[in-house]
C-alpha cells in the first residue's frame, strides 16, 4: 500500500507542505510526497487527446504524476488559496489527472484527502470562504471520479504582508482587512502549522482515516 501526497505551496517546507508530511506519517504506510514547484505540469487543454490512450498529449512531468497516482492507493491534495480558491499549480495537476478517468475509472475507490492552508481567520462570515473553496476543488475532484473522500484539514496561513515588510505602510495591507482595523505585523505574527492544534490533531485524524480506508478497501 502507498500513499500519495501532492503539494501545490510554491513556499518551500511551508506550512502546507509540513501538513501533507504530517497526514502522511499518520497513515502509518508507505508515502510518496512530491512537490509540484519541483515539476513542470500545464493545464489540461480539453482536446480529449487522452480519451483512448488514457495518457496525456501534453509531454511535461503530469504524465508521469498520473502515473504516479494511478499507482497509488490512497491521495491526499494539498494547497493554498490565492485569491480564495485553490492556487494554479494544484487545479492543473487535478485536471492533469482526467486521462485516468475515461472507460477505467482509474482513481475510482481510492480514499482521499484534501489539506488546506489559508489567511482568512476562521468564523468571520463576511470574508470570502476561502478555505471551503479550497476545499471543494479537492472534494469535488475526488467525488467526480468516484474516490473515496475521507476528510480535510485546514491550516490558518500567514497574510503575505506579514512578511513582505511594507505591512503596517501599505494601504492595501491585508492584515486590517482581514484582522481589523487596529491589526499590525506584530499583533497578527507569523503562523505555523505546529503551534495550532486544532490542524495538528485534523492531520492525525486524516491520516488514520485514510489508513482505516484501506484496511477495509
Ligand atoms: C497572491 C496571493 C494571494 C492570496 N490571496 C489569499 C486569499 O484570497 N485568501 C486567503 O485565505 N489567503 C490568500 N493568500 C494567502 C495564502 O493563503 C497564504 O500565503 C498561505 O498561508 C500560504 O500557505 P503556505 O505557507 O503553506 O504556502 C494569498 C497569497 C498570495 C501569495
Amino acid at each position: 500500500m502507498k500513499v500519495l501526497g501532492v503539494s501545490g505551496s510554491p513556499i518551500k517546507n511551508s506550512n502546507t507542505d509540513r501538513a501533507l508530511k504530517a497526514v502522511l506519517d499518520a497513515t502509518g504506510y508507505e508515502t510518496e510526497f512530491v512537490k509540484l514547484t519541483d515539476c513542470t505540469v500545464a493545464p489540461c487543454r480539453a482536446c480529449l487527446g487522452c480519451v483512448k490512450t488514457n495518457q496525456c498529449v501534453i509531454k511535461d512531468d503530469g504524465i508521469e504524476l498520473a502515473e504516479k497516482a494511478k499507482a497509488a492507493d490512497a491521495l491526499i491534495i494539498a494547497g493554498f488559496t490565492p485569491y480564495s480558491t485553490i492556487d494554479s499549480r494544484t487545479k492543473a495537476f487535478i485536471e492533469r489527472l482526467y486521462p485516468l478517468r475515461h472507460t477505467h475509472g482509474f482513481m475510482a475507490g481510492k480514499p482521499g484527502g484534501a489539506v488546506i492552508t489559508s489567511s482568512v481567520p476562521q468564523g468571520n462570515d463576511m470574508l470570502p470562504p476561502a478555505c471551503q473553496m479550497g476545499i471543494n476543488a479537492i472534494q469535488f475532484y475526488m467525488m467526480e471520479e468516484g474516490m473515496n473522500f475521507v476528510g480535510a484539514v485546514h491550516i490558518q496561513g500567514n497574510v503575505p504582508c506579514v512578511t513582505c515588510g511594507l505591512g503596517d505602510k501599505c494601504k492595501m495591507t491585508g492584515i486590517t482587512m482581514l484582522y481589523g482595523p487596529d491589526a499590525t505585523v506584530d499583533s497578527v505574527g507569523i503562523k505555523s502549522f505546529e503551534e495550532q492544534p486544532v490542524a495538528v490533531d485534523a492531520a492525525k485524524e486524516l491520516g488514520c482515516k485514510v489508513a482505516e480506508a484501506l484496511e477495509t478497501k
